[in-house]
């Protein structure tokens, strides 16, 4: 009997929730990829008087143009010369990848993407009625893809490539060489680069390497205020690109999407750009804190190796317990009071890992690992 569309029916509710539904409220909970602060204050005030002004209609689609110029000049450190005929505002750096793949994706046509991955890849490619396929990102490789397997994937159907550089989950960034050769790479076969630089501002040795302001014209940025400004139930993001022909079909795409973004909440991230710009690096450097904090700990337990990231909010150990796979240890790690994702949550080569997000305090993060040492010894036979 025919009920839903093939697309509904082919795309699965993702795995990185399911913990959430069995957890206890005294849980110390690493499962959120969502930073534990407020938005600047004087963003939240910015959107009461906007609110009070009355900005509480429809926008242009593409957005408040101070806000497109705003966010333009911030991307000059890279490529001089943008202007808001560069950014189109979604509505989060979820719709700006669901918009970039229908923008681009062909029935038929495939993508490439990082595999372990942020879920919503794959069954965004799906809903566009492309194929999605996974270039691997190996522990030990530092979670950069290699070259050679690339170009195993590619054939005359792949229209475009996804690079994720600060990586959700598993931290790794780039450095301007292996970025210089995943670019080529996409030059070398014509692909559109979408690159998702949603934690562009949470680096730890102070230099995000982007895509932007590369010598080639298939570029897309998506960026996201979620992450750099606390900001994940505001759902406001963009997209950027200095192909103003792809920003033009992108801005048409967004208007049968969402017609535009919300009013008065562009105003409130347009004041924390122009009054607290320094806000990302501040949260950023506690998150780096939390990130050594974390890593040193976890490289303590009995079989478990960590790699010490360079940005984002998360840590990627593989955790190695006999017999038992990362779901059946993460409900462990549940049972005794921590709540973390199961590696195979974000890929099949996610298994034998966890995926630990460091968005609780300092105290909590030791509390709770604390907790992890003493079920890893439990279930190690220690
Ligand atoms: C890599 C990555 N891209 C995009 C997003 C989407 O962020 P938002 O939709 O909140 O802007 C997230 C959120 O977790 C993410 O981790």
């Amino acid at each position: 009997m025919r009920t839903f569309s093939d697309r509904a029916l082919s795309i699965q509710p993702t795995g990185v929730r399911k913990m959430f539904d069995l957890a206890g409220d005294d849980t110390i909970s690493f499962g959120l990829g969502e930073p534990d602060f407020q938005p600047p204050k004087v963003a939240i005030d910015a959107f009461h008087q906007a609110m009070l002004d009355g900005h509480n209609k429809y926008t242009t689609t593409a957005g408040l143009p101070a806000l497109r110029e705003q966010i333009a000049q911030s991307w000059n450190f890279y490529q001089e010369g943008l202007d808001q005929s560069n950014v189109c505002i979604t509505m989060s750096g979820t719709n700006a990848l669901l918009n970039l793949f229908l923008t681009l994706v062909n029935p038929g046509e495939n993508v490439l993407l990082p595999e372990p991955y942020f879920p919503l890849y794959g069954p965004d490619v799906t809903i566009c009625g492309g194929e999605d396929r996974y270039y691997p990102c190996k522990f030990e490789n530092e979670f950069i893809p290699k070259i050679e397997d690339l170009e195993e994937l590619i054939d005359e159907n792949t229209v475009a490539i996804l690079y994720n550089f600060p990586s959700n989950p598993t931290g790794g960034t780039l450095t301007d060489a292996q970025r210089d050769s995943l670019l080529d790479f996409a030059r070398r076969h014509d692909l559109w680069i979408i690159s998702d630089e949603v934690y562009d501002r949470i680096v730890f040795d102070g230099k995000h390497v982007s895509f932007m302001g590369v010598d080639y014209d298939k570029v897309l940025i998506v960026n996201s205020f979620s992450k750099t400004f606390a900001m994940t139930g505001w759902r406001i993001g963009y997209i950027i690109s200095t192909n103003t022909e792809a920003m033009s079909q992108i801005i048409k795409m967004q208007y049968y999407i969402t017609a535009c973004s919300n009013d008065a909440m562009q105003y409130a991230v347009l004041a924390a750009m122009e009054k607290a710009s320094d806000y990302p690096d501040l949260i950023a450097k506690e998150f780096k804190e939390r990130c050594d904090l974390i890593v040193d700990r976890l490289n303590e337990m009995p079989g478990v190796e960590c790699h010490k990231p360079k940005g984002a909010i998360y840590v990627f150990p593989k955790v190695n317990v006999k017999g038992m796979n990362s779901e059946e240890v993460a409900l462990e790690l549940l049972k005794d009071g921590v709540l973390c994702s199961p590696g195979s949550a974000f890929g099949p080569s996610g298994e034998g890992h966890l995926r630990f997000a460091y968005t609780i305090s300092k105290e909590d993060i030791s509390r709770g690992m604390d907790k992890v040492e003493a079920t890893l010894k439990r279930l190690n036979g220690l």
